[in-house]
């Protein structure tokens, strides 16, 4: 255990460590094999705090900050990357709208996500048009006396079909980025419905699915945050929700390279273990290297979070930095592990289709070097 870690961030990094070993890690080639979402261990996710972690106390959070949920995220992520990123844009949803919420919306939507008892949150922002460019969204919000009316189509909705509260992002204005607005829409309402579940490469495990909003009435106080400034609010939340995937990145490498060790141990070729041989050591010497530049990235944009500064340069080098180390480790492991790394009997296999999508959503690799770029030239 780190000794600089603060007693909190001691205990929580335990809690996932324990809950991740005994009960996810046992499971998780299953739950992929199957394509299965975990339902119970998302409520026991839920039951130990990790739902909220950087959400107050006073909404059911665990209310222990931003590192603290960067380690979480590691070691749920280092059992089980579909669990890890279902946990993520929960944490993500739930600081939201405890952030931007009015008292009535913190406290009619944020306990049940932290509870758990509406299983998980979902940020619908992506559109089949508008991906890496939300500000060109079309999915509209109209208001009405029966309330707002939401219409329009949403993709690549994690969580889509189980969860209990979903963010969606729609026009409420003119054309570009200032003409949307935030809006809360709970699971189950007439007009929000799930699609068919999206059969990936990896993170089989975590839901999926394109989401129709077809005359989604909802009712007037449902705005999250002002008219017409809901792109700020979504770069708001994705600066802190990238600094969640850096940490999933760093938890399916940290246990592709442990693998890869191991394995380099044990495997005996030409008469020593392929451990001796320097081929494979410079492989694991770049993997330890490029695994602990990721976390320091990590930490530091974690700490700014909670520190209260402006962090999204750093937030964006992070999940650049960490999640393009991770596909190299993960490839590296499976590289040592041979013939046996490009079958599912070991785990290698599994942490590299999981850790792909790492460079993509939450903003693409791409565009975290826009971030940077526009950040270091002003
Ligand atoms: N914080 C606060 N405000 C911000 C901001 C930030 N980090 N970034 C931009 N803004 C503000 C700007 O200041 C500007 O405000 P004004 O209108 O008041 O001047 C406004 O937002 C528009 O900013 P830009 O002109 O920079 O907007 P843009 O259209 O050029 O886009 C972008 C910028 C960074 C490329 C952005 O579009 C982006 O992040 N794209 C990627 C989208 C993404 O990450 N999607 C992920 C989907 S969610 C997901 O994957 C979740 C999941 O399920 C796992």
């Amino acid at each position: 255990m780190d000794p600089e870690l603060t007693e909190t961030q001691q205990l929580i990094l335990k809690t996932a460590r324990d809950y991740a070993e005994r009960v996810i890690r046992p499971v998780a080639a299953d739950l992929d094999r199957d394509a299965r979402f975990p339902l119970e261990i998302v409520k026991g996710l839920a039951e130990l705090g990790l739902m909220g972690v950087n959400v107050p106390a006073a909404l059911g959070g665990a209310e222990a900050g931003v590192v603290s949920y960067s380690l979480a995220m590691q070691e749920i992520a280092r059992a089980c990357a579909s669990t890890a990123v279902t946990m993520a844009v929960t944490n993500m949803v739930a600081e939201v709208i405890a952030r931007f919420g009015t008292p009535a919306q913190r406290e009619r939507h944020v306990p049940r996500l932290t509870s758990g008892e509406a299983v998980a949150g979902a940020f619908a922002l992506s559109e089949p048009e508008a991906g890496s460019d939300p500000g060109s969204m079309r999915t509209t919000a109209e208001r009405t006396p029966r309330g707002w009316v939401l219409r329009g189509q949403k993709q690549w909705i994690t969580n889509g079909s189980y969860a209990g509260v979903f963010i969606v992002w729609a026009r409420t204005g003119g054309p570009g980025t200032k003409g949307i607005s935030t809006f809360l829409v709970e699971g189950g309402t007439p007009g929000l419905k799930p699609g068919k579940h999206e059969e990936k490469m990896g993170i089989r495990a975590s839901n999926t699915v394109p989401l129709t909003l077809d005359d989604c009435v909802i009712p007037e106080d449902a705005l999250l945050g002002e008219e017409n400034h809901g792109f700020r609010v979504a770069m708001m939340a994705l600066d802190g929700g990238r600094v969640g995937i850096a940490s999933q990145a760093i938890g399916i490498a940290t246990a592709a390279l442990e693998e890869a060790v191991a394995y380099a141990r044990e495997r005996k070729q030409f008469g020593k273990p392929i451990g001796d041989f320097q081929a494979i050591q410079w492989m694991i010497a770049d993997s330890a290297t490029e695994l602990d530049a990721a976390r320091l990235l990590t930490l530091r944009a974690a700490r700014m979070k909670e520190g209260g500064v402006p962090f999204s340069r750093e937030a964006s080098m992070a999940k650049l930095f960490a999640s393009e180390a991770a596909n190299k480790i993960c490839d590296r492991a499976v590289q040592i592990h041979g013939g046996y790394g490009y079958v599912r009997d070991f785990a290698a296999e599994r942490h590299l289709r999981d850790v792909r999508v790492t460079r993509i959503y939450e903003g693409t690799s791409e565009i975290q070097r826009m971030v940077i770029a526009r950040n270091v030239l002003g």
